[in-house]
């Protein structure tokens, strides 16, 4: 149950904030002006003592739920044995058996290896690298409404200019970009197979006539969107990709930094899209909220550069590595899959029924339980209503629970709770959704 201590945030958030705006770059953003005392489960308790329902997971990190006890008992044990060595001085058994179960964990049938380090968008510049290096060519084709991180190339990569891009150009070179597939929004059809033969269409022209087809060496795409809105792109237009990058040498790079690791019900969301890529990128979910991310791929390509070419000091963490292993065995234990199930079915069933109920809510789709609500100002023109979608998250928050925003548009609304919430929960959550979507 919620509990409410005091107004939110509370004096003691307050006082934080004001430290806050004074020692801390204004850079970071923050979606709630809450500060963390606690955290367990779906829930986070608050330095004034108010507990909240948390909607966000982190930005989908802790899909095992916050401090599973399993993944303390893991880190704690090796911080015991100790904490770092770097993998390139001398290494250690886990960030091997976190490789083992991602190559066995990747769909596809071919000799996989992987590589660790720290955020995803470390992961998506090594992705890339390994690419270019396995190929030899350079260019890298992307997609609008992609996030793929911070760094330059990742933020290169990403499609938002604001508040992303706005200010940090130039950009990095050989990156092009071409229309997603997103059926609320294609001009002509909304009918997902129609979308993704005409976008592809538009892939093809935009290789052909601006790269040329041999000179590309990689396509990146989020199977699902994340920051762009929880778009899935249609199966058919993943599986034409797959089979146009295939026919020319084309390394083709799924990003599941945030569809990954259970957020949509399979431990990838590539399984249920039924298109394995060449090389799989995973972070956020993979270690319950400690530094760790992958790159993981077919052996062939992940062997491209040389001995020295990709690492890093920290990479692959010893600590990192046993909180992995204990998120990959609470999967393994199939419990999570059965309540990911239940949360799909009741989020899609709620997020329906108010496309019926609220003439502000556009669109309401996903994948598994990666779902979310697309808000407009006019169905006719589906202007997009970025101001309900603040009023909502302020509102959610001074009543307890934690949503997040995303879209290139900001108008969208995620919903991204850790994947062993309770139903009641959950449902408690949604409830508070529906009551301020009613009043915005
Ligand atoms: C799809 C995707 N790729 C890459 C990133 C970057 O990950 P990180 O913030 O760990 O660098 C994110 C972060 O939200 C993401 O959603």
């Amino acid at each position: 149950m919620i509990e409410l201590k005091t107004k939110i945030p509370g004096p003691k958030s307050l006082a934080l904030m004001e430290r806050r705006k004074k020692a801390v770059a204004r850079g970071p953003f923050h979606a709630t002006p809450i500060f963390a005392e606690k955290a367990l489960g779906a829930w986070i308790i608050d330095v004034d003592g108010n507990k909240l329902l948390d909607f966000s997971s982190g930005i989908g990190v802790v899909n095992v739920g916050h401090s599973p006890k399993e993944v303390v008992e893991a880190s704690k044990k090796q911080l015991d044995k100790f904490i770092h060595t770097s993998f390139n001085v001398v290494a250690y058994e886990n960030y091997i058996t976190v490789c083992e179960k991602l190559n066995s964990a990747m769909p596809g049938a071919f000799q996989k290896k992987s590589f660790l380090a720290n955020s995803g968008a470390e992961a998506v510049e090594n992705a890339i690298k390994i690419a270019r290096a396995t190929t030899g060519k350079q260019a890298i084709v992307c997609f609008q409404h992609a996030y793929h991180g911070r760094t330059y190339m990742a933020m290169s990569l990403t499609a938002k200019a604001k508040p992303y891009k706005h200010g940090f150009a130039p950009f990095n070179c050989e990156v092009y970009r071409a229309p997603f597939p997103y059926p609320y929004r294609w001009p002509t059809t909304s009918q997902p197979e129609k979308v993704a033969e005409e976008c592809f269409q538009e892939f093809k022209t935009l290789v052909s006539s601006e790269i040329g087809t041999s000179q590309v060496a990689a396509v990146i795409i989020e199977p699902v969107l994340g920051e762009g809105g929880f778009i899935p792109a249609p199966k058919k237009f993943l599986s034409l990709l797959r089979e146009f990058c295939s026919e020319n040498k084309i390394v083709l790079i799924f990003d599941e930094v945030q569809c990954g690791f259970g957020r949509t019900g399979t431990l990838f969301a590539c399984e249920q899209l039924e298109v394995y890529p060449d090389l799989l990128v995973s972070a956020k979910g993979i270690a319950a909220g400690l530094p760790l991310s992958a790159v993981t791929g077919k052996a062939e390509i992940m062997d491209g550069p040389p001995e020295g070419g990709i690492g890093g000091t920290y990479g692959g963490n010893p600590v990192a590595c046993a909180a992995a292993l204990a998120v990959i065995e609470q999967w393994e234990k199939g419990e999570l899959y059965k309540n990911a199930k239940a949360m799909e079915r009741i989020l899609t069933e709620t997020t329906q029924s108010w496309l019926k109920k609220f003439p502000i809510v556009g669109d309401a789709r996903g994948l598994g339980p990666m779902r979310a609500i697309e808000l407009v100002k006019d169905r006719e023109t589906k202007e997009p209503n970025p101001e309900a979608v603040k009023i909502i998250i302020k509102a959610a928050y001074e009543k307890g629970l934690i949503l997040m925003s995303a879209g290139t548009f900001s108008n969208v609304i995620r919903f991204l709770p850790p994947l062993c919430i309770t139903e009641n929960d959950l449902t408690q959550g949604l409830e508070i959704v529906q009551e301020v979507i009613s009043k915005a």
